[in-house]
């Protein structure tokens, strides 16, 4: 079983979302440009992804509790699996001087982000194995982006995430009864695994994920 942890979920609540309105009949088009993780992803309009990227200093706060959590230190070393613009191990990196190294898929991502974190994320597909060692990462974090992969790829990045990690966490979309699935089918642009927290936890076991951390977002 995967211990229940609670770094997002308060900031997640918070968020307004109009789920019906997202639900509109281009939405299949703006899923496969979604998908992408391109220019539209980030910068487009608001109905391909995130509208606009703009950096608040949100990152900071968890990057705090995550040190807290992990014992982090300036020895420590931490992955990021699918750390987008890379602003949580950027907030990491300046808080404590540590190895970070940042995996995504996305170049756009990457090219756009604080110049300071640049050198330290790398354009990795997580559906292949990890070039790195076996525990060679103190912590890896994969915050909202393993329930982007289908179940068959889904199996491998977990056990990856498991082999290259001595401590992990793991946050992903999910659903508790019809209301929140319906609420994330009209809000999700790149999911492929809408799960439950039982087959979450079923798909995690199954590829070691065990007694490490896990956070569940609802769409209420
Ligand atoms: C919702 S964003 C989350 C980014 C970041 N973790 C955050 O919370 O701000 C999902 C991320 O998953 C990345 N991603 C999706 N599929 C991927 C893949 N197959 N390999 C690597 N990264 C992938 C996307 O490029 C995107 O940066």
């Amino acid at each position: 079983m995967a211990n229940i942890v609670n770094f997002l979920t308060t900031n997640h609540e918070s968020a307004k979302r109009d789920y019906l309105e997202r639900m509109s009949i281009d939405k299949p088009l703006c899923m496969e440009v979604a998908a992408k993780f391109s220019k539209d992803y980030w910068d487009g309009d608001r109905k391909y992804g995130y509208g606009g990227y703009r950096y608040d200093g949100r990152w900071k706060k968890i990057a705090e509790a995550l040190i807290e959590k992990y014992n982090l230190t300036s020895k420590s070393s931490i992955l990021d699996v699918g750390c987008g613009m890379g602003h949580l191990i950027y907030e990491l990196k300046n808080l404590l001087n540590c190895r970070v190294r940042g995996i995504d898929i996305s170049e756009y991502a990457k090219s756009n982000t604080i110049e300071s974190i640049r050198e330290d994320i790398e354009i990795v597909d997580i559906k292949g194995p990890l070039y790195f060692m076996d525990q060679e990462f103190d912590l890896a974090v994969s915050i909202m982006t393993l329930h982007n992969l289908e179940i068959p790829d889904l199996e491998l990045s977990i056990s990856e995430i498991v082999r290259v990690s001595r401590a992990s966490y793991i946050a992903v979309e999910s659903y508790r009864d019809s209301q929140e699935l319906f609420n994330l089918q009209c809000w999700a642009l790149t999911c492929q695994s809408f799960l439950s927290p039982r087959a979450w936890e079923w798909v995690l076991s199954k590829n070691g994920y065990s007694d490490r951390d896990l956070e569940l977002l609802y769409f209420s």
